[in-house]
Parts: C-alpha cells; sequence; structure tokens
C-alpha cells in the first residue's frame, strides 16, 4: 500500500473482456484458459478498482445459460460494491457480422443487430449502467467496390436514431458513445477519428443523446494527438467515456496497458482529464500480453491504475511548482483564454490596433523550457 494504490473513488473501471482476453491472436492459440467473470469482479475490486463494463456475450464465458450468467454476475456486484456505469454490444465476434452490423449490405443481419444491442439496453438499464458504447469494429470495408458509403453512413444512422428512440421510449438513463478505431479488424472502418464521430453525431435525430468513447490507442494508430482529441471532445461537450490503454504509434491496435506506450502523452492525458472537466469513469480497455499466465494478467490490471495514479501525481506537482507556473506565464500560455476582441468590439476596432509586426514576430515563446520541465518531472528529477 502506497500512495499509488487505487481506491473506489479514483472509479477505475476495466472491461470484463480486457482481464478475461483468452490472447487469440491472428497467428496463435489462445495461451490462457477463459476466466469467469465472477472471478474477475472479485479480483478486480480487491485491487481496487471501482467498476466493470461488459459486452453482452462476455457474460457468457464461462457459463452458457444466459439467465444463470446475469444471476452470478449480479450475486458478484453485490458481494463487492462493484459498479457498471457502462455497457456495450458484440457485434464483431459471431461470423454473420463479417459485413458489419447496423452497416451490413444484408438487411435481415442490420434488423439482427439492432434487437442485440436492444436486448443488452435492458440489461445495462437494470445493473444501473448510464452509457452505452458503440464501437463498430466490422463497420467498413476492404475495397471502395464493396458498399456506398453514403448509403452505410445512412443506414448507421438509422440505427442510432432507432436505438435513442428506444431508449427514450423505455425512460433509460442512458447515453451512447460511439468509440473510433480507424481500422482493425476491418481495412477500414467508418467514424475512423474523433472528428469524423463528432462530424456524424451532428446529423442525428438525437445528438444528445450521443457523445464519445475515445480509445487511446486508435488516434494514435492514425498518428493523431490523442490529447487534442480529447480536449476537442471536451470542447463539444462530447467527452461521454475513455478508453484508456497504450500504442506506440502507427500500427496494429496494440492495446497495451496504460501509459505503456506513448507516456509523454498520457501525462498530458491525465493532466487534461484531471483539470479538464471530465468526472466520468477511468475505464481501461487494453490487452494483457499474451506472454502472461494469470498472475501477470491481475499484474496487468494494477499496472493500469497505477500508472494513471503515478502520472496524477506528477500532473499535481508539475502545476505547483513555482517554475512551471513562471514559464506559463512566459509562454503566454493564459493569454489565450483571453477573448480576441473585447466585449463591445466588433471588427472595426481592429483597424486602429497599435501593432508592431516586427516586434511581435521577434518574441519567442519559451515551450522548449516548459517542455523540458514537463520532462524533468515526468523523470521525476524535480
Ligand atoms: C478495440 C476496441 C474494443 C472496443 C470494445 C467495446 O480495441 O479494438 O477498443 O476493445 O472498445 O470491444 O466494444
Ligand atoms: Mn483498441
Ligand atoms: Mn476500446
Amino acid at each position: 500500500m502506497d500512495a499509488y494504490t487505487p481506491t473506489p473513488e479514483d472509479k477505475f473501471t476495466f472491461g470484463l473482456w480486457t482481464v478475461g482476453w483468452q490472447a487469440r491472436d491472428p497467428f496463435g492459440d489462445a495461451t490462457r484458459p477463459p476466466l469467469d467473470p465472477v472471478e474477475s469482479v472479485h479480483r478486480l475490486a480487491e485491487l481496487g478498482a471501482y467498476g466493470v463494463t461488459f459486452h453482452d456475450d462476455d457474460l457468457l464465458a464461462t457459463e452458457p445459460d444466459r439467465a444463470k450468467a446475469i444471476e452470478r454476475f449480479k450475486e458478484a456486484l453485490d458481494a463487492t460494491g462493484m459498479k457498471v456505469p457502462m455497457a456495450t454490444t458484440n457485434l464483431f465476434t459471431h461470423p454473420v457480422f463479417k459485413d458489419g452490423a447496423f452497416t451490413s449490405n444484408d438487411r435481415d443481419i442490420r434488423r439482427y443487430a439492432i434487437r442485440k444491442v436492444m436486448r443488452n439496453l435492458d440489461l445495462a438499464a437494470e445493473l444501473g449502467a448510464t452509457t452505452y458504447v458503440c464501437w463498430g469494429g466490422r463497420e467498413g470495408a476492404e475495397s471502395d467496390a464493396a458498399k456506398d458509403v453514403r448509403d452505410a453512413l445512412a443506414r448507421y444512422k438509422e440505427a442510432m436514431d432507432v436505438l435513442a428512440s428506444y431508449v427514450i421510449d423505455k425512460g433509460y438513463d442512458i447515453r451512447f458513445a460511439l468509440e473510433p478505431k480507424p481500422n482493425e479488424p476491418r481495412g477500414d472502418i467508418l467514424l475512423p477519428t474523433v472528428g469524423h464521430a463528432l462530424a456524424f453525431i451532428n446529423e442525428l435525430e438525437h445528438p444528445e443523446l450521443v457523445g464519445l468513447n475515445p480509445e487511446v490507442g486508435h488516434e494514435q494508430m492514425s498518428n493523431l494527438n490523442f490529447v487534442h482529441a480529447i480536449a476537442q471532445a471536451l470542447w463539444h461537450g462530447k467527452l461521454f467515456h475513455i478508453d484508456l490503454n497504450g500504442q506506440h504509434g502507427p500500427k496494429f491496435d496494440q492495446d497495451l496497458i496504460f501509459g505503456h506506450g506513448d507516456i509523454k502523452s498520457a501525462f498530458f492525458l491525465v493532466d487534461l482529464l484531471e483539470n479538464g472537466g471530465y468526472d466520468g469513469p477511468r475505464h481501461f480497455d487494453y490487452k494483457p500480453l499474451r506472454t502472461e499466465d494469470i498472475d501477470g494478467v491481475w499484474a496487468s490490471a494494477a499496472a493500469n491504475m497505477r500508472t494513471y495514479l503515478i502520472l496524477k501525481a506528477k500532473s499535481k506537482a508539475y502545476r505547483a511548482d513555482p517554475e512551471v507556473q513562471e514559464a506559463l506565464r512566459a509562454a503566454r500560455a493564459d493569454q489565450l483564454a483571453v477573448p480576441t476582441l473585447a466585449p463591445g468590439e466588433t471588427y472595426e476596432n481592429l483597424a486602429d490596433d497599435d501593432f508592431d509586426l516586427d516586434a511581435a514576430a521577434a518574441r519567442g515563446y519559451h515551450y522548449t523550457r516548459l517542455n523540458q520541465l514537463a520532462i524533468d518531472h515526468l523523470l521525476g528529477v524535480r
């Protein structure tokens, strides 16, 4: 027990599919046996987590009878006090979804997919979840000949509109969170980035019920800046949930432990989440390395939370450091919050500005010093 030992107040949550991943990959068989969700709930509670999240099918990992599986899951939640803030649907494993779910070219499959979500929405509401994630892993194609993307987007919108009306009619306190990803398992996935998803939400019948569940690695797979993506999602009021993990730049989706990819980006991400007004769960969506046995699985779950708490402490120390504050002022970081036009001013007031072009162009921003201070904090020499 040290300062980086999590408690439920930290609001750390884990997908059942993360610790439960059997480490089957395209080249090799599972390296671990199936994990009973009841065991996961108990172990994660012991480690200090706040709750768990699940796909409808995750509950059936070791108990094929749905009613029994749900009963056992509820007992584990009651026994541990663990919460279920979010749930989601598996619309990607079964071969029926090989061409997508909401956007499959096959209309019967599109109808089945919406029914599958509706059924798990009932359970999500019963368990008190307020966020419902929609990750469209199979919504896409490998060839531009396969489908008219405009039609696919219309069907995607149709599905989200139907699901929103279902939640409204049932009186559920649930909002949807779209999870962007550029590729994998499809060659190209629809709504590939945070920006695409934000634009899509504007076209929906109930945009207020739909936000985002961005994942660290998914933006980084496209070489995009995840901290910027989260800042923009917050600015639009659309950061409904978040998937924390790690990724080393553009390559396959690594789903590493949080902070085990780009540690500096993870530092500024925690800094933003802690100071940017996000109060939802800190949800880990990662895969324990394929090399690990079950002890390594629990060590990896603990590592996610520990890394987050270390970075949280680092962010606090960074902000409290008088030299950082001074460097921020020297960089004029505070001036960016000042509106460019004063109250009552219009474009006409810009004309008589007493502006010295050469002096303004010559001024430095001192970002190097600021950046090095962040590095010093991160590496523990300050
Ligand atoms: C991925 C995805 C998935 C989804 C999850 C929820 O790593 O490709 O993030 O893990 O988040 O399946 O539907
Ligand atoms: Mn991922
Ligand atoms: Mn995810």
